[in-house]
């Protein structure tokens, strides 16, 4: 195998079903990262509002036994101190300051966790409680709040703080849990995805296969999957339209090429046999001079036919043409001009309608000449003596058209989609010096394509063909 070049591997892009497995995989992992913080957001949310509301609840019924008529101090060591004693991590701590903020009661172990100082300033006693967070100079994180009780002195302030320790192995673990959801998602999807897209594609990868079966020689072949997709459905119907096309074409071309090498043949070995039968014996001047002057005609029919697919080759790679204002009647004239005595010969009745006025074309006058020459001349060589030709112009639609009708032998209609091709003639059978070599029809094609015109062609067989010229009208006359 080759090496590839390094350029090629080094912007090797993507298959398609690896962009999908990617796009799918990038998109359900975002899903899943947003979901996530929304529902990480939202129970944090959730526990802090949970923190608080205990919070409230210890510092409401503190307030309550402090606010009580008779001092019930017993009540209250229960609640701040002892309710606690026995359980060995417990998440509240109280603590009750006096008028002169000197701490009355304590929960035990607030003190080096949490001195006074840190709390946050008491709320008013109108003023809603808020919580604050605070890091304690043993590394623990709590959540606190302080409320003012009227009372002796300056009054009571509670101080009530919840560790936070738990609440935040409870949100460590969440985020572990979300973490190994997106991961999960990731691995999913790009599984799912990959199976997915290869469901989808396989039709595709079917096409593919049928289309790197398909050969020049194969060119017949069709692509026929069942039950595709309609998007695919569509690019298989132009697939198929495409192949025709390029069948027909093949084929043509291939017919032109056994067609031009038939008609090289034939004149090549003429000039051979008259070569050879010149050298069979000696001759005498006259004799090598009728040899040559008969050679001559056939080098002539050669030049004449190279230089006839040269100008078709070179109309096909669209040469720009010389465009001038064309008068169309007076053009017509003189190619009626220049025919009149076949026409005569031929006793062929030759008429011009439709040039009323001047009509002018903007064309190439050389070209245009020909075109209507070589429709002439078919009509001509292809009407029996006595038949007549008419030659037309009008203005239709935006275009002029040039119509050249005759009463011939007309083509049968299972040949007339090929006229136009080089080198096709209906009568393949030539002899020397008569007929033509099936490139009038084509030249005036390639004319009308230089244009940007079209030619229509009719034809009954044993009625008569016509034969019409459609130029854009470009010119205002
Ligand atoms: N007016 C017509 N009437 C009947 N048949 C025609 C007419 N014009 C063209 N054809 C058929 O179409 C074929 C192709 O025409 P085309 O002008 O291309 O070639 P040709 O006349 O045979 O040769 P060339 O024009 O090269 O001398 C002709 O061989 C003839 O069979
Ligand atoms: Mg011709």
């Amino acid at each position: 195998m080759p090496a590839q070049r390094p350029e090629v591997l080094a912007h090797r892009p993507l298959s398609l079903a690896g962009r999908l497995v990617t796009w799918y995989a990038c998109a359900t992992v975002a899903l899943a990262i947003a979901a996530s913080l929304i529902l990480y957001q939202g129970l944090s949310r959730e526990l802090r509002q949970a923190t608080d509301n205990q919070l409230l609840e210890r510092i409401e019924l503190l307030r309550a036994l402090l606010q009580k008529e008779t001092f019930a101090h017993g009540e209250l060591k229960w609640e701040v101190e002892s309710e606690w004693e026995w359980l060995e991590h417990h998440e509240i701590f109280l603590r009750i300051l006096d008028g002169r903020r000197n701490v009355f009661l304590e929960t035990k172990g607030l003190a080096p966790l949490l001195p006074v100082g840190l709390f946050p300033a008491p709320a008013g006693r109108e003023a809603p409680l808020r919580s604050l967070r605070i890091d304690s100079p043993s590394g623990r994180v709590f959540q606190a709040m302080a409320a003012e009780v009227p009372g002796p002195g300056g009054g009571w302030v509670i101080q009530a703080a919840f560790d936070l320790a738990n609440e935040g192995r409870v949100l460590r673990e969440f985020k572990l849990l979300l973490a190994f959801v997106v991961g999960g998602a990731m691995f999913a999807s790009l599984g799912f995805g990959y199976q997915i897209t290869r469901n989808g594609l396989r039709p595709l990868a079917e096409i593919v296969e049928t289309t790197r079966r398909i050969r020049s020689s194969t060119l017949s072949e069709r692509i026929h999957l069942p039950n595709l997709p309609p998007e695919l459905a569509s690019l298989e119907d132009n697939f198929n339209d495409m192949l025709g096309r390029l069948e027909e074409s093949f084929a043509r071309l291939s017919r032109f090429s056994a067609d031009i090498a038939h008609e090289l043949r034939t004149p090549l070995n003429n000039l051979r046999g008259e070569a050879e039968v010149a050298l069979s014996r000696p001759r005498t001047p006259e004799e090598h001079r009728d040899i040559l002057v008969s050679s001559l005609e056939e080098y002539a029919g050669l030049a004449r036919t190279v230089e006839r697919l040269l100008f078709i080759a070179q109309a096909e790679q669209s040469t720009p043409i010389q465009r001038e204002q064309v008068d169309v009647c007076a053009e017509l004239k003189g190619v009626v001009d220049f025919y009149e005595p076949a026409l005569t010969e031929k006793r062929l009745d030759l008429h011009v309608s439709g040039c009323v006025g001047s009509l002018c074309l903007d064309a190439d006058r050389e070209l245009f000449r020909r075109a209507v020459s070589n429709l002439v001349e078919n009509a001509l060589a292809f009407t029996q003596d006595g038949g007549s030709i008419g030659l037309g112009v009008e203005q239709r639609n935006g275009t002029i058209r040039v119509q050249v009708r005759d009463t011939g032998i007309g083509i049968a209609p299972e040949h007339l989609p090929y006229v136009f091709d080089r080198l096709y003639r209906v009568q393949r059978t030539r002899t020397k010096g008569s007929g033509g070599v099936g490139l009038g029809l084509s030249i005036v094609k390639a004319v009308m394509d230089l244009h940007g015109g079209s030619v229509e062609i009719a034809s009954d067989l044993g009625t008569g063909t016509s034969v019409t010229l459609v130029f854009p009208n470009l010119t205002k006359s």
